[in-house]
């Protein structure tokens, strides 16, 4: 129970990652606040939860969305403890071949859908005294990936971004934890988009071979109990941020001969 009776925030909590993080935080005892945009998802998820859970159906790229979930969440709680910043969309297009309205779309919903969210939740943790933000990233926030250029961004930006509060919110006892993921077995290659912004549709290979979402979750769990900065969950392909920062050749020669999928 290591987390027994903090109010936790999970968005993107209606399916992959952030619902496998909704059961776990559950069984360790935490009360839930479960977000994205399907509420009738994020109703499924609710019945499997045993423990309080409060759905707000929010979607992260409108503020006055965004600002009414933060109200309800305070009402009902009265303070947030942990916020775990989840909700992501990705790409599957090559640069040249993206429209502008598609990289703006995925900017908005990873990074300031994200950090609109977080600016709003840290005033009322600072005014606690304490809490907790962590934001689920990607590898590909640590480096450029094919048919991802937009994704790719949209991550290293969170990580410009959060790496700076990690130092802003030093002395208020707010702790920031990064969490890269690799590739995890959800429906992220699903929901990717295309081009001309339509919908993917398929289950990438490399995905359906990645890490399942409950043990993802489980990882990530232990990170954010433990308060740690910055972390890698996954395969082999953490082995990639390594291979970038001591052999930057080495790194490019083995991402250029990777299948884009
Ligand atoms: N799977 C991987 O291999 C992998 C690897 C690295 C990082 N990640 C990151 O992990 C996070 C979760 O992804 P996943 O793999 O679990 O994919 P997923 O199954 O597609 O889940 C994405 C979640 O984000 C929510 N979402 C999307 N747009 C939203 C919006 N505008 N407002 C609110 N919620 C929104 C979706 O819910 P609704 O559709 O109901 O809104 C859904 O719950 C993402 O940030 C992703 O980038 C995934």
């Amino acid at each position: 129970m290591r987390f027994l009776d903090k109010i936790v925030w999970i968005t993107g909590a209606s399916s992959g990652i952030g619902e496998a993080l909704a059961y776990q935080f559950a069984k360790e005892g935490a009360k839930l606040v479960i977000s994205s945009r399907r509420e009738k998802e994020l109703q499924r998820v609710k019945e499997n939860i045993i423990s309080e859970c409060l759905i707000i159906p929010l979607d992260i790229t409108d503020n006055l969305s965004v600002e009414n979930a933060l109200n309800i969440a305070i009402k009902h709680y009265e303070k947030i403890d942990l916020l775990v910043n989840n909700a992501g969309i990705s790409q599957r297009a090559l640069a040249l071949d993206t429209q502008e309205v598609v990289d703006r779309k995925i900017m908005e919903v990873n990074y300031f859908g994200t950090i609109n969210l977080t600016k709003k939740v840290l005033p009322h943790m600072i005014k606690n005294g304490s809490g907790q933000i962590a934001v689920i990233t990607s590898l590909v926030g640590k480096f450029g990936f094919p048919l991802r250029s937009a994704y790719a961004a949209s991550k290293h930006a969170l990580h410009g971004f959060f790496e700076t509060l990690q130092i802003e919110l030093k002395t208020n006892h707010i702790y920031i934890t990064i969490i890269c993921p690799g590739r995890i077995k959800t429906n992220i290659s699903f929901n990717a988009l295309n081009e001309d912004g339509s919908v993917y549709g398929k289950m990438d290979e490399g995905q359906d071979k990645g890490m399942s979402a409950d043990d993802c979750a489980e990882k990530i769990l232990t990170c954010i109990y433990k308060k740690q900065r910055e972390v890698y969950i996954g395969g082999f392909d953490i082995l990639m941020v390594y291979i970038k920062r001591y052999f930057p050749l080495l790194f490019h020669l083995i991402v250029s001969r990777i299948k884009p999928t």
